[in-house]
C-alpha cells in the first residue's frame, strides 16, 4: 500500500539532518582514489549514456541514507501505481501516462473505455503514414509540388520539446542523409515571433502544425490565425497546407478545417508530451517515422531502467535523491544545466518548464502547506558559451549552485578542424573535463580575486554521440528525476495552477475590465 508523506515526515529524512557526513570534493577527487572514485560513481543508463556523480558532495554512507529516503518514500512502488493508471494528478483528477506513449511498463492502462497503448500507438501509425505520403509526394500542396518545411505553431509543452529535440537531432539527420524537411516553430504570441519565421519559410510548400492539448491557448490560436491569414494574402488553400494536434475533446479536435489531425489525451501532460503525437507528428515530418521509433525506443529503455528498486541501479531516482540532498540538506537553491553540445540548445529551456512547472509547489498533493523547500530554479546553456558568460558567479560567486553536466565523446557530424594539435570536439571536451575539476578542486591564491574554493559539486551523464536513441534516454532520464522528485517532496508533478492567475488577469486587460494597478500597468504598455 502506497502512503503519500510530507518529505520532513520520515526518519531517512531526519537521519540525513543530522549532516553527518560530509564531503570534501578536492579531497576525495585527489590522487588514486580519486581516479577511482570517477571510474566507480557512475550507472549505466540506456543508449550506452552514463551517470557519472564522481564531483558531487556524497560518498558511500550518504549513498546508503539516500537508498533508506528511497525506500521510505516508497519511490518504486509509486512509479508502478503510476504506470499502471492510478490517479497520480490528484489536482485534476487525471491519470499520468507520458511513459505509456513510448512502453508498456506494466499492466494494461485502460481508460474512457480504451487501451491507452493501443490509442497513442494508433496515433503513432497514423502519423507515419501520413508522413510517408508527405515524403513519397502522395500528399502534396495545391500545384503537385512536395512540401519541404514543416512549422509547428504551439507554446509551452507544445513547443519546447519538441523543438529542443529537433534542434538536438537536426544535425544528426543530416549527416545520416534523413532529414527529409527542415522544422521551423513559432510559439510567443508576440507577433515578431510569426513575422520573423514567415519571412524564412515558403509558405506554399510548408505544412503547418496548430499543436494544443487543450484547445484554448491564446498565443497558438493567435498565431493560427497569424498563418491563416498569411496563406490566404498567398492565395492558398489554408486547409491543405494545416495539420492539428490535440485532444480529442478539445475545440481544435470539432474543426474540419484541417488537412489531418492526430491526437493525444489529457494523462499526457503538455510538459511530458515531446513522446506522443505532440513531438510525434513534427518530429516524423522532419526525420522520417524510424527516427522518431528509434528516439522513442531510446526512451522506453530508459525508463525502464527507473523501475529499479536499487537508486545505484536507476540514474533517473540517484539523480532525484542527490537533487534532493542538495536542495533540503546542503540548502542550494538553483541548479545548471550545462550541455557540451550545440545540438541541446534548446534543451534547459524545455527542462525548465519540465522540472519548474512540475516541482514548483509550494502546497503538498493534499493542498496543505510543507515546511521544507521544493524544486530549485533551474537554468543552462551550452557549454563554452555558458564559459564566457555566467560561469563567473558559478565560479566565484556568494552561492553554491550544483551543476548537471552533458557530453558526449564524438560529434553529430564528421567534419571537425585539427588546430594546434586538437580537433573542436576535443577542445570541447577537455573544456568539460576541465570545468568538472575546477568547480570541484578549486585552486589556492595569494591574490583573494584569484582565489576559487572549490566544492562545487557537478554530476556529468556522457555519451558516445547524440543519436536518437541517447536524445529519448536523455530526456526520459530528466522526466523521471523529475518525478521521483516530486515523490520525494509530496507534491503533484502534474499540474500548473501556478499559471493560471496571469491568463486570467490578461483577458481582464483585454477586455478592459480593470482598475487599480491593473488599469495604470495597462496604460503605461499602451494597451
Ligand atoms: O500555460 C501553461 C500550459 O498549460 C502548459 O502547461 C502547456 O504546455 C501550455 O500551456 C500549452 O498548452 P496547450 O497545449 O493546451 O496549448
Amino acid at each position: 500500500m502506497v502512503s503519500w508523506k510530507n518529505l520532513d515526515t520520515l526518519d531517512a529524512y531526519k537521519e540525513l539532518l543530522k549532516k553527518e557526513d560530509s564531503v570534501k570534493l578536492s579531497e576525495v577527487l585527489s590522487g588514486e582514489s580519486g581516479a577511482k572514485r570517477v571510474a566507480d560513481y557512475c550507472v549505466p543508463m540506456a543508449a550506452g549514456l552514463c551517470y557519472n556523480y564522481a564531483a558531487k558532495k556524497v560518498n558511500d554512507a550518504v549513498l546508503e541514507k539516500l537508498a533508506a529516503l528511497a525506500k521510505e518514500a516508497q519511490l518504486t512502488e509509486k512509479f508502478r501505481e503510476l504506470y499502471n493508471g492510478a490517479v497520480i494528478n490528484t489536482g485534476e483528477k487525471r491519470l499520468v501516462l507520458h511513459q505509456l506513449t513510448r512502453g508498456q511498463l506494466g499492466d494494461d492502462v485502460i481508460a474512457d473505455g480504451v487501451n491507452k497503448r493501443d490509442f497513442f500507438t494508433g496515433e503513432q501509425k497514423k502519423i507515419a503514414e501520413f508522413a510517408k505520403k508527405v515524403h513519397s509526394g502522395e500528399i502534396t500542396n495545391e500545384k503537385g509540388e512536395k512540401f519541404t518545411t514543416v512549422v509547428q505553431i504551439g507554446i509551452g509543452g507544445s513547443d519546447l520539446g519538441p523543438r529542443a529535440i529537433y534542434l538536438a537531432l537536426e544535425n544528426w539527420a543530416a549527416a545520416h542523409n534523413t532529414l527529409k524537411m527542415q522544422a521551423r516553430f513559432i510559439s510567443n504570441v508576440d507577433p515578431d515571433d510569426a513575422v520573423g519565421v514567415l519571412r524564412g519559410v515558403d509558405v506554399a510548400h510548408a505544412l503547418f502544425i496548430v499543436v494544443s492539448k487543450s484547445g484554448t491557448t491564446l498565443e497558438t490560436l493567435t498565431n493560427e490565425s497569424f498563418v491563416k491569414d498569411a496563406l490566404e494574402k498567398a492565395g492558398l488553400d489554408v486547409s491543405k497546407h494545416m495539420l492539428a494536434v490535440t485532444s480529442e475533446t478539445s475545440p481544435m479536435a470539432k474543426n474540419s478545417g484541417y488537412l489531418a489531425a492526430f491526437f493525444m489525451d489529457d494523462y499526457i501532460g503538455g510538459r511530458y508530451s515531446t513522446s506522443s503525437a505532440v513531438g510525434g507528428a513534427v518530429l516524423s515530418l522532419a526525420f522520417g517515422p524510424d527516427i522518431f521509433a528509434r528516439f522513442l525506443d531510446g526512451m522506453a529503455a530508459e525508463d525502464k531502467l527507473a523501475k529499479e528498486e536499487d537508486p545505484l541501479k536507476n540514474p533517473a531516482m540517484l539523480d532525484a535523491l542527490i537533487g534532493v540532498y542538495e536542495r533540503n540538506i546542503l540548502g542550494y537553491p538553483l541548479t545548471a544545466l550545462l550541455p557540451y553540445s550545440q545540438a541541446l540548445s534548446r534543451f534547459p529551456a524545455h527542462l525548465q518548464q519540465a522540472d519548474m512547472e512540475s516541482n514548483g509547489k509550494s502546497v503538498n498533493r493534499f493542498g496543505e502547506p510543507m515546511n521544507y523547500k521544493t524544486g530549485p530554479v533551474l537554468f543552462g546553456e551550452p557549454g563554452t558559451n555558458g564559459q564566457h558568460s555566467f560561469y563567473q558567479l558559478l565560479h566565484q560567486g556568494t552561492d553554491v549552485i550544483p551543476l548537471q553536466f552533458i557530453g558526449f565523446k564524438e560529434s553529430q557530424n564528421e567534419k571537425d578542424v585539427e588546430v594546434k594539435g586538437s580537433t573542436s570536439q576535443t577542445k570541447l571536451n577537455a573544456n568539460l573535463a576541465a570545468q568538472i575539476v575546477a568547480f570541484a578542486c578549486g585552486k589556492e591564491d595569494e591574490n583573494p580575486n584569484k582565489w576559487f574554493d572549490g566544492e562545487r559539486p557537478s554530476s556529468v551523464i556522457v555519451g558516445e554521440q547524440l543519436a536518437p536513441e541517447s536524445c529519448g534516454a536523455l530526456l526520459s532520464h530528466y522526466e523521471n528525476k523529475i518525478m521521483f522528485q516530486g515523490f520525494l517532496w509530496n507534491v503533484n508533478s502534474f499540474d500548473q495552477e501556478g499559471v493560471q492567475l496571469g491568463k486570467v488577469l490578461a483577458n481582464r486587460v483585454l477586455a478592459h475590465d480593470t482598475d487599480g494597478a491593473l488599469k495604470s500597468f495597462s496604460e503605461l504598455l499602451g494597451v
